[in-house]
């Protein structure tokens, strides 16, 4: 039940609900903020239901919205064409923080930049092969890499802020640890401003290959061997979706592709191999980088099955896989986390 809202009346028949359900389709209930009008109800889907909460015409008001995540839903469904309008809005507002991004307060912008991106990224998960979706997010992302580098001070505070939304971790994963990327890279001083805006958007990209595994898998903690299969495969996925579609080098293009080369290194600790088998292949810092920043986040989120580690025990875990080959940057890394996360 939604807490405080009225259910209004809904199909009662078992045929009524097939039709619907054939109708509707899901959007975040964050969506609801970019309906200018809905031309159907919106529904919610209790008790194997579908129920309208809110009627056709006037989009839902603020409070209602909120009462909506306060009662625990990420999701409501519309009708297509509702949905096709909201998406276009959410398009339409991303492309206008992005290219506004500098102007005024770089807190706020940085913060509705972050949003945006991140609900549009879902969309992109849902229809993958859209160009023009990819080139809005592609634009996105290296707007919002030089702005963060030109705001160095509020990194901390947007990726918490970001870090705090109650979006699903597909959706907010590649940019947290994209963030926590870009901001220690330009801490080392190592790399030119140009290849830290391209690192954070090859990072960024890397697990667009999400979309190719069935939603409903990614909350499981207990996955059938061909399932495992799909998700241990994402990072070649990514690479199949994007090359020829992202304007992006080759030597990034192959950072995507091997994104998951740590996870290996972990999974032969686990299982007692020694971590560096003659067949493994030599990776640079940028593509240790990426990886390392990919499984910090991971391992220190929570998932709906386990709760997250701390960054300490996460960062002992990161020891044994990169401070043999890179001793000073892991070095530079804790010194750099701990200053990250300080507040
Ligand atoms: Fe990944």
């Amino acid at each position: 039940m939604v807490k405080g809202m009225e259910v209004l009346n809904g199909f009662n028949t078992f045929v009524d609900q097939h039709k619907i359900g054939f109708k509707l389709t899901p959007i975040l209930v964050g969506e609801l903020y970019l309906a200018k009008s809905l031309k159907h109800p919106v529904y919610v889907f209790i008790d194997e239901t579908f129920q309208p909460v809110f009627t056709s015409g006037t989009p839902p008001s603020k409070e209602q919205i909120l009462q909506l995540i306060k009662s625990n839903f990420k999701e409501v469904y519309v009708y297509r064409e509702d949905q096709e309008a909201i998406k276009a809005h959410l398009e339409q507002a991303l492309l206008k923080i992005t290219r506004s991004l500098s102007i005024g307060d770089p807190l706020q912008n940085g913060a509705k930049e972050l949003k945006l991106l991140s609900m549009n990224l879902d969309n992109l998960y849902r229809d993958p092969h859209s160009d023009e979706r990819l080139m809005l997010q592609f634009q996105s992302i290296q707007n919002l890499g030089k702005f963060l580098i030109e705001n160095k001070k509020q990194q901390s505070l947007l990726f918490q802020n970001l870090a705090s939304e109650n979006f699903h971790f597909t959706m907010i994963q590649p940019m947290l640890s994209s963030m926590l990327l870009l901001s220690f890279i330009q801490n080392l001083h190592l790399f030119h401003e140009k290849e830290v805006e391209n690192l954070f958007s090859a990072s960024y990209f890397k697990d667009i290959g999400f979309s190719m595994i069935p939603s409903d898998k990614y909350d499981l903690k207990d996955l059938k061997p061909h399932e495992k299969d799909l998700f241990a495969n994402h990072a070649d996925f990514s690479f199949e979706l994007l090359e020829g579609r992202l304007p992006i080098s080759k030597s990034y293009l192959s950072i995507i592709k091997n994104h998951h080369f740590m996870n290996d290194r972990i999974k032969n600790i686990a299982s007692k191999n020694h971590p560096h088998d003659e067949q493994e292949i030599i990776y640079g810092i940028e593509s240790t980088l990426v990886s390392v920043f990919d499984i910090f986040v991971a391992m220190t989120s929570d998932r709906p099955y386990r709760k997250g580690m701390t960054h300490y025990k996460a960062l002992e875990v990161i020891k044994k896989i990169m401070a043999d080959d890179y001793p000073q940057e892991f070095k530079a890394l804790v010194i750099f986390l701990k200053q990250f996360f300080k507040n």
